[in-house]
């Protein structure tokens, strides 16, 4: 078991496109790696870690909103969302740009597909902290921060407390 280091905006990787996880292949690694993540996104009071947040080009993230107070670990391996309804404006942030909290547009439901930690397909709804986690969780992956969603005005407002906050990063 071990705390990973989480890499942070600025870092390459997190504006890669993550790459498919051949499930078979990685099988062998993967209750390691995976319980690496919960630990390190635990350590850490985090919603959701994905793959190139711990340095893998992967698309793999878990997630735990913790629905009612108790926790619902969710292992999702090369998700997609299928659809997506409504819209939420709420307040964002990320163990990738910690210090920075925007509120941005998100859909207030989507639906998830996804293999879980066994390989088996799977699909699942989600509202509010969840759907928020599921569309945070697959911009990750498409090498996107939930900065990329603001304006170029606000964009830029936030790169400036970037600057200061960088040195308090590890
Ligand atoms: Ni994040």
């Amino acid at each position: 078991m071990a705390i990973l280091r989480i890499t942070k905006h600025g870092e390459p990787i997190l504006k890669k496109v993550s790459v498919p996880l051949a499930y078979e292949a990685l099988r062998p690694d993967l209750p390691r790696l995976l319980k690496d993540m919960w630990t390190t996104m635990y350590a850490v009071k985090g919603v959701g870690l994905a793959a190139p947040q711990v340095g893998l080009n992967l698309r793999l993230s878990v997630v735990d909103a913790r629905p009612e107070g108790k926790a619902q670990r969710l292992v999702l391996i090369n998700p997609e969302i299928v659809a997506g309804e409504g819209v939420m404006f709420e307040e964002e942030g990320c163990l990738s740009l910690p210090g920075v909290f925007a509120r941005i547009k998100r859909y207030a439901r989507v639906r998830i597909r996804a293999l879980d930690a066994r390989g088996r397909p799977f699909e699942m709804e989600g509202a509010g902290l969840l759907a928020r986690a599921f569309q945070h969780e697959v911009d990750h992956l498409d090498g996107k921060l939930f900065i990329d969603h603001l304006s170029f005005a606000e964009k830029l407002k936030v790169l400036s407390l970037i600057k200061d906050l960088r040195r308090d990063w590890t």
